[in-house]
C-alpha cells in the first residue's frame, strides 16, 4: 500500500494506472521471456512485437521505472528480481492469463468518481461482466486456460493443504469447484488408499481430466459435471473439500450434509477476512472490482461461516492457517439436524 508524505507520492499512485497497465502488456505479450537471458535494443523489441518504435520506446522507459527492466549499454534486459517473481515462477500463459483478467477488470474503474454512487447493478456506465464461470462456461478455450493457469498458482497451497489434512479412514472424498484438481492429486499423491471426484462445471472438468491424466492419477480421480448451486451433490464420502470457491449459498450448504457419510467431515480453505476492516489484498482487490460489476461484492468472515455451517448442521472443529493468507475450517457432519 502507498505511504503518503509528499505531492509526489500522491502524483506516482494517481499514475499508477498507465504503469499496471504497462506491465500487463508485458505480460500478455511475453515481454519478461523475451528479455530474460540477453539484452535486446529497443528496435528488437519493437520489430519482434510488432509494436511501432516510438510507442515501444516509451513502454519500455515505463517499464524500467517500475523495475521490471534494466537499460544497459547493449539493450534492455530483465531485472534479477523480475526474473524470479516472474520467470521463475509460474508459466508464460498463467501470467498472461492473470494479466488479462486484470485488463477486463480495467473498464469497471474508469469513471470511478461516478461510478460509486450509482445502485448495484446500474448500468448507464461499462457494462458488469459476467462472473468468472458464466464465462468460462460459454468459452472452452478460457476455461482451458484459467484451469491450467490456476495448477499452476496452486501447487504450494495443494501441497500444504496434503501435509495439513488428515484423512485416514477417508476412501471417497468430493472435491467441490475443484477445478484442475490440483487439490486432490495432492491429496490423492499422499492417501493411497483415496479416490476422488472433483465437482465442476463441463469446461473445467474437461481440463481438469487431461491433467490427471499427464499426471497418471486418472483411476482414482472422476469428474461430477454440473451447477453446485442446483441442489444436488453426489453423496457416499467420507471428507468433502472446497477450496477458494467463495460460494457459500445456503443451499450449497444444505446439499453438503447429506453428501457426508454420518460423521463426515467437511473442509473449506479460503482467503475469508477475520473482520471487515481485515481483507488479504488480493481479496480487496476483487471484491473492490466486482463490488462496481454487478454486485456488491460482500464476502462472509470466518465467524460469518462458522455461523452460516452451524445453521446447516456441522459442528464447526477449528479454523488454522495454511500458506499465503489462506486457512482451512474443519467442520463435522453434526446429528440429528433433519436432512
Ligand atoms: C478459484 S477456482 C478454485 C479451484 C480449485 N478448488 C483450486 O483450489 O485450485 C473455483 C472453481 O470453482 C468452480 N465453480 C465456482 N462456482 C461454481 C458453480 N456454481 N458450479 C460449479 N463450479 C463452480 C469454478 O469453475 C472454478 O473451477
Amino acid at each position: 500500500m502507498a505511504r503518503f508524505d509528499t505531492p509526489d507520492d500522491v502524483l506516482e499512485c494517481l499514475w499508477g494506472y498507465s504503469a499496471s497497465a504497462a506491465l500487463g502488456a508485458a505480460l500478455e505479450l511475453g515481454l519478461p521471456w523475451l528479455l530474460a537471458d540477453a539484452p535486446l535494443e529497443g528496435s528488437a523489441v519493437a520489430a519482434a512485437l510488432g509494436i511501432p518504435l516510438g510507442r515501444c520506446g516509451w513502454w519500455l522507459q515505463v517499464l524500467v521505472r517500475l523495475g521490471l527492466l534494466e537499460r544497459r549499454i547493449d539493450g534492455y534486459i530483465l531485472t534479477p528480481g523480475a526474473r524470479r517473481a516472474i520467470v521463475e515462477s509460474y508459466a508464460p500463459d498463467s501470467w498472461a492469463f492473470l494479466a488479462q483478467e486484470d485488463r477486463e477488470r480495467l473498464p469497471v474503474v474508469v469513471d470511478l468518481a461516478r461510478r460509486l454512487v450509482l445502485p448495484p447493478g446500474h448500468s448507464r456506465l461499462p457494462e458488469p461482466l459476467p462472473d468468472y464461470v458464466a464465462r468460462m462456461a460459454v468459452d472452452p478455450e478460457r476455461a482451458r486456460r484459467f484451469t491450467r493457469m490456476l495448477y499452476d498458482l496452486h501447487g504450494p497451497l495443494a501441497e500444504c493443504l496434503a501435509a495439513a489434512l488428515d484423512l485416514a479412514g477417508v476412501r471417497r472424498l468430493l472435491d467441490l469447484g475443484g477445478g484442475s484438481g490440483v487439490m486432490s492429486l495432492a491429496l490423492l499423491r499422499k492417501n493411497p488408499a483415496l479416490s476422488v471426484v472433483v465437482a465442476d462445471i463441463p469446461a473445467v472438468c474437461a481440463e481438469g481430466r487431461r491433467i490427471a491424466r499427464e499426471k497418471g492419477l486418472e483411476d482414482r480421480i472422476s469428474f461430477w459435471e454440473g451447477d453446485l448451486l442446483s441442489g444436488e451433490l453426489p453423496r457416499g464420502f467420507g471428507a468433502v473439500l472446497e477450496c477458494d470457491v467463495g460460494v457459500y449459498d445456503a443451499g450449497l450448504l444444505a446439499a453438503v450434509r447429506p453428501a457426508l457419510d454420518e460423521g463426515g467431515r467437511f473442509f473449506v480453505a479460503d482467503l475469508l477476512p477475520e473482520s471487515e476492516d481485515d481483507y488479504p489484498d488480493r481479496v480487496l482487490h476483487w471484491g473492490f472490482t466486482g463490488s462496481l460489476s454487478g454486485g456488491d461484492g460482500a464476502r462472509p468472515t470466518w465467524l460469518d461461516l462458522e455461523e452460516q455451517l452451524r445453521a446447516a448442521g456441522f459442528e464447526v472443529a477449528e479454523v488454522r492457517p495454511l500458506i499465503e493468507g489462506f486457512r482451512l475450517l474443519e467442520a463435522r457432519r453434526g446429528p440429528g439436524v433433519p436432512q
